[in-house]
């Protein structure tokens, strides 16, 4: 098969875990005998600098033309003061829109060598796994009327919309993902004071009547359900919410996981997949080849499956990240010495059955 992958790896630590993610991905095609074709666009703060736009017309064609699209990370502290219709960010949220991938998932997995780095004590983390359905090209991020007036005395607007039809595309595919799950669908709103919540309970509860009565569905305050991710995170199967209750609860959950730099992502609509890792540019680390590359490596992994079919080939690398982990190789962010390429290349090395050799490079960078 050929696979037709569009690479968008951005500002920071982007450009740094997307090419981890790239060695992997022409790994796991030479051991399955795929033909992997790149193109890079740029994208982000670096395409600003060079062409005054975030999403340049020519990454955007190559964007929709690809079989699917990998992003690294978009954002940079040059940027922070400019206004939000600018900045790299703003690019990102119209990609998400150009190719209309209204469904983010955002799993959070906690790996079991790795139940002793999360901030939380072990026995609330271990054994979580959860999936975050975050719908992505609606609600607070993209509703109108929007902005900022300055004439008399400055007053600001941001709208929290949907239609029914928005909520129920949405909600099917939590419903869909938790039918090959543990079965249950927590539907995370503010009901209690926004109306947006009220129509959003609703819509969901008829839709699983009608359409998923296998699926338990639960409803759950956004406010309290960011306790429950951390006093119960083992309680949660899939859950789903508006877009920006999803942006804030999975980094949320991203403490389960030991670090946010092991939380991946799919973007889905009808047409090209959108894969990117959920953290972002990270100035404070970026050019020290230290960022962790999990998160774009386990996406790219999510891209296999969801964009290609390739059920196996997404295991083989989801099997390869856990024996890296296993071996003790981490990067910094999990209380490792090792570098971002010394785990992705780990994960290559796991993924062509060399464990002599993956023992070796965990000693070194043990030693290291
Ligand atoms: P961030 O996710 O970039 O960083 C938060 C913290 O986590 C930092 O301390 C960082 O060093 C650490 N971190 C993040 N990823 C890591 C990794 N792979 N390995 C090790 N440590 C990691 O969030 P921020 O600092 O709030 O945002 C920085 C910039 O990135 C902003 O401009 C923001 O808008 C942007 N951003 C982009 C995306 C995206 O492109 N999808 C996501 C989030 C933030
Ligand atoms: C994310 C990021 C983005 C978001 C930003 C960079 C636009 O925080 O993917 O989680 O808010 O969606
Ligand atoms: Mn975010």
């Amino acid at each position: 098969m050929e696979l037709r992958i569009t690479l968008l790896p951005g500002d920071g630590i982007g450009t740094e875990v997307t090419e981890q993610a790239v060695a992997v991905l022409e790994a796991v095609c030479h051991n399955f005998h795929h033909s992997l074709k790149t193109a890079t666009g740029l994208f982000g703060g670096v395409a600003i600098r060079a062409t005054g736009d975030p999403l340049p017309p020519e990454s955007l064609t190559l964007a929709k033309s690809a079989g699917a699209v990998l992003m690294g990370a978009t954002g940079h502290p040059d940027f922070d003061t400019w206004p939000p219709e600018k900045r790299p960010e703003k690019g990102l949220l119209r990609l998400r829109k150009e190719l209309a991938v209204f469904a983010n998932l955002r799993p959070a997995i906690c790996f079991q060598a790795l139940e002793s780095f999360s901030p939380l004590r072990s026995d609330i983390v271990q054994g979580t796994d959860m999936i975050i359905v975050r719908e992505l090209t609606g609600g607070l991020y993209y509703g109108t009327p929007r902005g900022i007036k300055r004439n008399g005395e400055a007053s600001v607007v941001n709208t929290m919309a949907y239609t029914q039809t928005e909520i129920e595309r949405i909600a099917r595919v939590a419903f869909n993902l938790a039918r090959t799950r543990r079965k249950l669908v927590t539907s995370v709103d503010k009901s209690n004071v926004l109306e947006n919540g009220q129509l959003w309970r609703e819509v969901v509860t008829n839709l699983g009547a009608k359409e998923f009565p296998d699926v338990k569905l639960e409803h759950q305050l956004v406010d309290s359900c960011a306790m429950l991710l951390v006093t119960n995170p083992r309680r949660f199967d899939v859950l789903v919410m508006e877009n920006m209750f999803g942006d804030i609860l999975s980094d949320e959950a991203s403490v389960l996981a030991g670090s946010i730099g092991m939380l991946p992502s799919a973007s889905l609509g009808e047409h090209t997949g959108l894969y990117e890792p959920v953290h972002g540019s990270a100035p404070d680390i970026a050019g020290k080849g230290i960022a962790n590359p999990l998160g774009a490596i386990l996406s790219a992994a999510m891209m296999l499956r969801h964009s290609f079919g390739l059920e196996a080939e997404a295991h083989a690398v989801e099997d390869a990240v856990k024996k890296a982990i296993d071996s003790g190789i981490r990067t910094r962010d999990l209380k490792g010495t090792a570098s971002t390429s010394e785990v992705g290349q780990a994960v290559v090395t796991a993924l062509t059955d060399r464990e002599p050799d993956l023992q070796r490079a965990a000693q070194r960078s043990a030693h290291g």
